[in-house]
């Protein structure tokens, strides 16, 4: 567990628990469900009946006929009564798309004042059915900030007040992720569900489902919540709901799709030694307010943000690896792809492209035989469309590296890459 992990845990503190026995299911029935009260902290089973299942269950309203047994005419969305209702189909899944791991979510809606439901995959709904509950009631409002944690391993539900996590329902999953895994199989078992930053402030937040990506070592989130879900959640001061599921083992690799790799032809490199990177965090005292000048160091020395520098950075700084992924790949200076040893941005603002820029893009993308976002096989030159780049008076405007050409027409472009390319051997 890494240090910035370790401090909010350790800053939580538990308000109730309670055993759960194990349950196998029974052609895909776990018959009960679970119902946590959060004002009281009273942790509960209740027996789902054979006309229940036949009734209700898999995608036939099971989660509308929990809430029908909670609310009253006078139950607003944010009364403590207005409950949110999870519920799953024999495989997690929706009669319609039995198996396909969705959950389904109802509650009151904070913009109807109605009753809202919304189905959603990310494994939530097939982790609570590995754990032995068909659905899940959520009830009462809480005084501060808590975490449900449902323990499919050791079978124990905890509500543990939980001060310090994000808000960014992105870095909460993989904060929540880190915490609960005690080792690299348990990430794969862990589900969040979380509602944002959003929730706090609008009637419609939606609630995100977080599943462990295995691939890029973060969890990623589905979104569902027609209506406000999060926001009920967020007045319930509920700041996430995590479950561990004990369904998988043993440990399982998946293989990448040959498809996959016709679709998405991008390669993100590695770098075998990675002592640089550790001078470069060293150089900025591994403090992470200084992440993005590590990024600017590392993206010079490499022409890229090497996959493996993450976990690195990660461990030097106690950022979040879902934090480095949004700087990787929000802010054009860097890339995840190895970039040219030259990059030409030709402006696609309004007034270069009111000027012939989409002209001088196509015709580089000739000269060059790549597409924009591409880098030669020379690895010479990246060519980029980018926003304004701020020179509008002398549109259209192109920018090889730091130099900026202005007033260009197609006829300057074959000249401008002839002294480009003698620039390079200088
Ligand atoms: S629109 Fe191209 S520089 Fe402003």
């Amino acid at each position: 567990m890494n240090k910035h992990v370790e401090k909010l845990k350790s800053a939580h503190n538990l308000i109730a628990e309670k055993d759960f026995e194990h349950k196998e299911l029974l052609k895909g029935y776990a018959d009960r469900s679970l119902r946590i009260d959060i004002s009281t902290g009273e942790i509960t089973t209740h027996p789902v009946t054979e006309q229940m299942k036949q009734l209700w269950t898999g995608g036939k309203g099971f989660d509308l006929w929990l809430t029908f047994q909670e609310i009253n005419e006078n139950t607003r969305w944010d009364s403590p009564e207005n409950p949110i209702c999870f519920s799953s189909g024999p495989l997690g899944g929706t009669t319609s798309f039995p198996g396909s791991g969705k959950t389904l979510v109802t509650a009151i809606s904070p913009l109807t004042d109605g009753i809202i439901d919304s189905n959603v995959g990310g494994y939530f709904g097939p982790y609570l059915k590995f754990a032995g509950f068909d659905a899940l009631t959520l009830i009462g409002k809480s005084e501060k900030e808590i975490i449900i944690f449902i323990d499919a391993i050791k079978n124990k539900i905890t509500i543990e007040e939980a001060p310090l996590e994000s808000i960014d329902s992105h870095i909460l999953a993989e904060e929540l992720t880190e915490m609960y895994a005690e080792n690299e199989l348990e990430k794969k078992n862990i589900a969040v569900v979380s509602a944002g930053r959003g929730a706090q402030h609008t009637r419609m937040g939606v609630l995100n489902f977080s599943f462990y990506d295995w691939k890029r070592e973060v969890p990623r989130l589905k979104q569902a919540g027609r209506g406000g879900i999060g926001t009920v959640m967020r007045d319930k001061k509920i700041k996430a709901l995590v479950i561990k599921s004990s369904g998988i083992s043993p440990d399982w690799e998946i293989e990448e799709s040959p498809v996959a790799k016709l679709v998405t032809p991008k390669i993100i490199p590695t770098i075998d030694k990675t002592s640089k990177i550790e001078e470069i965090c060293e150089k900025w005292e591994n403090n992470p307010e200084y992440v993005i000048e590590m990024f600017q160091d590392i993206q010079e020395e490499y022409r890229c943000i090497p996959e493996n520098a993450l976990p690195i950075i990660q461990k030097k700084t106690g950022t979040p690896k879902a934090n480095l992924y949004h700087i990787a790949t929000f802010y054009k200076a860097f890339s995840l792809e190895k970039k040219g040893i030259k990059t030409i941005q030709v402006c696609k603002g309004t007034a270069c492209h009111v000027k012939g820029s989409a002209n001088l893009l196509s015709h580089l993308e000739r000269l060059l035989g790549i597409k924009s976002g591409e880098t030669t096989s020379d690895g010479r030159f990246t060519l980029e469309g980018v926003a304004c780049l701020g020179a509008c008076s002398i549109a259209p405007v192109i920018k090889i590296d730091d130099q900026v050409f202005g007033h260009v027409k197609v006829s300057d472009l074959e000249k401008l890459l002839t002294e480009a390319k003698e620039s390079d051997h200088e």
